[in-house]
């Protein structure tokens, strides 16, 4: 496994590789490796036989300081789970290597990084759409895949490697939970043990308004408060959003049998660590899929 800390050497590394006619599945992280992004890289192996993964705490999509400063970082384990997972090239960037100063451009999705996400953590979704489209740049041609625990970014990285004619394919991968439902995220590190129980009310609020759905909700507020009402019920949480969307374009249609598939939403505060779920919801009429996602045990 080679690690390159400059982006033009990982750059000539993945050129190389192509060259040598490998296909290159790319896992973008921020380190913190844990079950979920050990999943992306067994998909990404299972395709191509060349995985690079990128390690890059990326400052411009943190909304809080504090919340940058505070992030879980440990740069030793995160190599050591990608030499497990048999990955090839590991992009590791000082922050003045990947930002350089006199950085000046800002890449933004209109529309899909607006709301949810966009709305709450003003800057965020620019921020991923940013670095991401600046790790595609150095990249090229490849996979890149994303978990659609954060279903918003994937949809935004989607759109905007369209838009672009950027020469990546973005994967979706199932999010991995742990057994009692919680999605995996480097943001559980932070939890107490109080908070951690607290925390799977995120799945409790997908369950219910996801069985609305299934009983035939087609109201979205009456969804989105079953699943509100779910979260303000524990006493460690605070609602930031609850939604039933358009699984497109994230939009709130007026009914949920117009949309060809529904996603539901959830951001809440569990004491001062946010977080967010998503799941698919469907109608009484579609086949009910298991979307549980992958245990974390299964994915490791
Ligand atoms: O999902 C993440 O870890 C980050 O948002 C990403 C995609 C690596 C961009 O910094």
């Amino acid at each position: 496994m080679q690690v390159v800390v400059e982006p033009p050497a990982f750059r000539r590394a993945l050129c190389r590789a192509r060259a040598e006619g490998e296909r290159i599945g790319l896992v973008p992280t921020m380190g913190s490796l844990h079950a979920g992004h050990r999943a992306l890289m067994a998909l990404a192996a299972a395709a191509h036989r060349h995985v690079a993964v990128s390690i890059f705490v990326n400052p411009l999509q943190f909304d809080r300081p504090e919340d940058l400063a505070g992030y879980p970082r440990d740069l030793g384990a995160d190599l050591r789970a990608c030499e497990e997972a048999g990955v090839a090239t590991v992009f590791a960037p000082s922050d003045a290597d990947m930002l350089p100063s006199g950085t000046a451009t800002s890449v933004s999705v209109a529309g899909l990084g607006d709301r949810w996400e966009g709305s709450s953590r003003p800057g965020h979704l620019a921020g991923v759409a940013t670095v991401v489209a600046k790790l595609f740049s150095l990249a090229g041609p490849c996979a890149a895949y994303f978990g659609e625990k954060d279903f918003q970014q994937l949809a935004l990285v989607r759109r905007m490697a369209a838009d672009l004619s950027m020469p990546v394919e973005v994967v979706g991968c199932p999010t991995v939970r742990e057994p009692d439902g919680l999605a995996l995220s480097s943001r559980n590190a932070l939890l107490s043990p109080a908070e951690r129980r607290a925390a799977t009310v995120l799945w409790r609020a997908l369950e219910a308004g996801r069985a609305a759905v299934a009983e035939g909700e087609d109201r979205p507020e009456t969804v989105a408060s079953a699943m509100s009402g779910t979260i303000t019920a524990e006493p460690l949480a605070s609602v930031d959003y609850a939604a039933a969307v358009d699984a497109a374009d994230l939009t709130v249609p007026a009914s949920l049998s117009q949309p060809a598939a529904l996603r539901l939403l959830v951001a809440a505060r569990i004491g001062s660590v946010r977080l967010i779920d998503n799941c698919a919801a469907p109608r009484p009429a579609e086949p009910v899929e298991d979307d549980r996602g992958l245990t974390a045990a299964r994915a490791s």
